[in-house]
């Protein structure tokens, strides 16, 4: 039986020494070639580009109403590009049947804006829902088994039998994450993890995602414009402006630079 590694807590060494990564980059998980998509007359994304690699941790900057979440749907097939290819996996997500999409969506997790959870489960009913619906083969104590397994590994196994009213913001992410790791996903997606979280939680939450990072070889796609967060997960940052990334590097390569709007970008998101 599949453990999950245990969460170590949050003044562990990682956090003391900087993450350390082991990226595969003959390994690209999602490859996207001139992506385009408007709604409208509005062109929201004008020409994408973006290998991700096995391992690695991307972090999509960019101000709101730049396109972000949309690329992230486009990416887990959930909206239709105008033009352009999206590979993930290996499979080019808009020639595959629904049955086929469904097959590769179970390989990607997501952590959406406002991690709904469902409220009214318990912790564990919320765990129990994926697994029961998705792996029906799974008897009741292996069900049972991969719950407490998962909620160790986010440092939650007190939670189990409270409801997500009584759980803090924090807590809540972090079982929202739980939620999508218990399908072993290959890949993870994150929309604004650490959007209205205090800036303890958050830097909670960035550890969460390094630590799930470096346990599962998950290939990630941080969407934030909180830098703090980018700088502390991102292995490489793509700076969204205009429909295109106009700057994709390290944190410092990115913000190493006179562009005014890159500049401004810098001191208006960056609060230590
Ligand atoms: N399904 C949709 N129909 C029409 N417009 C949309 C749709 N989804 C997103 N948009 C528009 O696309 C733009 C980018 O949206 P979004 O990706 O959500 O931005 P963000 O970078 O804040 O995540 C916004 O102007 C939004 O209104
Ligand atoms: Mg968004």
């Amino acid at each position: 039986m599949y453990k999950f590694p245990a969460f170590s807590g949050f003044n562990n060494q990682l956090m003391e020494k900087g993450k350390v990564s082991f990226i595969d980059r003959s390994k690209p998980v999602i490859e996207i070639k001139n992506l385009k998509k408007s709604f409208g007359d509005y062109e929201v994304l004008r020409g994408i580009d973006l290998e991700v690699y096995q391992s690695e941790n991307v972090v999509v900057l960019g101000r709101s109403g730049t396109g972000k979440s949309v690329l992230i749907k486009i990416i887990s097939g959930l909206l239709a590009p105008d033009s352009g290819t999206v590979t993930v996996l290996g499979q080019d997500v808009n020639s595959l049947n629904p049955k086929e999409l469904e097959q590769l969506r179970l390989k990607i997790g997501f952590s959406f804006q406002n991690s709904a959870l469902y409220d009214s489960m318990t912790v564990r009913g919320n765990l129990e829902f994926p697994l029961v619906r998705n792996q029906r083969h799974l008897s009741k104590a292996e069900v049972n088994e991969q719950v407490e397994s998962v909620l160790d590994a986010v440092g939650l196994s007190q939670t189990i039998n409270q409801m997500p009213s009584e759980l803090s913001g924090g807590q809540r992410k972090r079982i929202g994450i739980a939620r999508t790791l218990i399908l072993k996903p290959e890949i993870m997606l994150y929309d604004e993890p650490t959007a209205g979280l205090d800036p303890i939680t958050c830097l909670e939450i960035n550890h969460l995602i390094n630590e799930v990072q470096q346990r599962y070889q998950t290939s990630s796609i941080i969407i934030t414009h909180d830098l703090t967060c980018a700088k502390a997960t991102g292995d490489r940052v793509a700076m969204l402006l205009d429909g295109k990334f106009m700057r994709t590097g390290t944190f410092e390569e990115v913000f190493n630079t006179d562009d005014e709007r890159v500049k401004t970008f810098y001191t208006y998101n960056f609060i230590q």
